[in-house]
Parts: C-alpha cells; sequence; structure tokens
C-alpha cells in the first residue's frame, strides 16, 4: 500500500466515525419518548443586594434581581392591595406559589412581559428595589412581581422554572 491509499483509508475511517458520533444526538431526537431539555446557568455571585441582570431565555428576557431584605419585608404588608397575593390564579411552577414567588427569597426571577399586553416591563428601584412598572398601561408589580389591584393586568409576572445549581449558580430549565 503506497503512503496516497493509506492516508486516503485514515481520512475515509475518520469521516466514518465522525458521521457517527455526530448522528447520535440526531437519532435520539427522533426516538418516541425523547425530550429534549434545555438548560441556561446563569451566575449571580457578583450581584449585590437590590441589583438585578436580565437575561434572554426561551426567546424573552428574564429578570433576576437579587432581594434586599427590605424588599421581602415589605411582602406581607402589600398582601392587602395585590391582586393576586397568593398567586393562586399567576403562572409560576409550583415551589414558587407562596408571598416570594420563589425557591429561595433572596432571588426573584420573573419573565420581563407584562401579564396584560405583553409590554417589558420596567425595574422600579429608588433607594431599594421596589419591583416592577409596565410603560404600555402602567400596572404595577411589587418585589414578588405580584400586581396590584386594579391594573390593566390581572395576573402577577410569570416565574420561570429554576434550580440552584450551587449558592452562586441558577439554572433556568425548560424541560
Ligand atoms: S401591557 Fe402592561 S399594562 Fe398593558
Amino acid at each position: 500500500m503506497n503512503r496516497r491509499t493509506l492516508l486516503t483509508r485514515i481520512a475515509a475511517a475518520f469521516s466514518v466515525v465522525a458521521a457517527g458520533g455526530l448522528s447520535v444526538p440526531f437519532l435520539k431526537s427522533l426516538m418516541p419518548g425523547f425530550q429534549r431539555e434545555i438548560l441556561l446557568d446563569v451566575d449571580v455571585s457578583t450581584l449585590a443586594p437590590g441589583e438585578y441582570r436580565r437575561v434572554r431565555w426561551l426567546g424573552r428576557h428574564v429578570f433576576i434581581v437579587r432581594r434586599p431584605p427590605e424588599a421581602v419585608a415589605s411582602l406581607t404588608e402589600q398582601d392587602a392591595s395585590r391582586e393576586d397575593p397568593g398567586s393562586v390564579h399567576s403562572n409560576q411552577p409550583v415551589f414558587a406559589r407562596n408571598r416570594t414567588r420563589s425557591r429561595d427569597a433572596d432571588h426573584l426571577l420573573v419573565y420581563a412581559n407584562c401579564t396584560h399586553l405583553g409590554c417589558e416591563v420596567e425595574v422600579v428601584s429608588d433607594t431599594v428595589f421596589r419591583g416592577f412598572s409596565c410603560p404600555c398601561h402602567r400596572s404595577e408589580f411589587d418585589a414578588a412581581g405580584r400586581v396590584e389591584q386594579g391594573a390593566a393586568a390581572k395576573l402577577n409576572l410569570e416565574v420561570p422554572d429554576y434550580q440552584y445549581i450551587s449558592s452562586d449558580v441558577i439554572r433556568l430549565i425548560d424541560a
């Protein structure tokens, strides 16, 4: 076997191995019952109390806020002025059906879209993080994304599914 033939056979062997490796995920995706899990890990280690990040997730924006203790404490007194204080009628994972609407009171994660007509809400923060306001028809949401009574929006801001990978990393999940 001459050198040229040897190199041709080696290249062909690599092609077969590469094609096989690439085809496994493709073939798995065609299998009944196979569901691709989509994940996004967000490092929250640098967020100081009151600071937030806005990340792109599944074609929408998600706010990740590190709530200061004052903002969490204010939620109880705001129950009476909320449309859905216990978040019974709003959209969130089961773990967020509570006053803080979160796994851990320190962090709030909500989709940025207003539940009225979908405009992106803005963070309301003077000396301390207080919640969100919608620029379109002025619906106001508190520090748990709970909408105020009488607003155009009737549901609280939607909470995405997520989990903590560590104290510094939150994983958004679309299973
Ligand atoms: S879209 Fe937000 S209040 Fe109308």
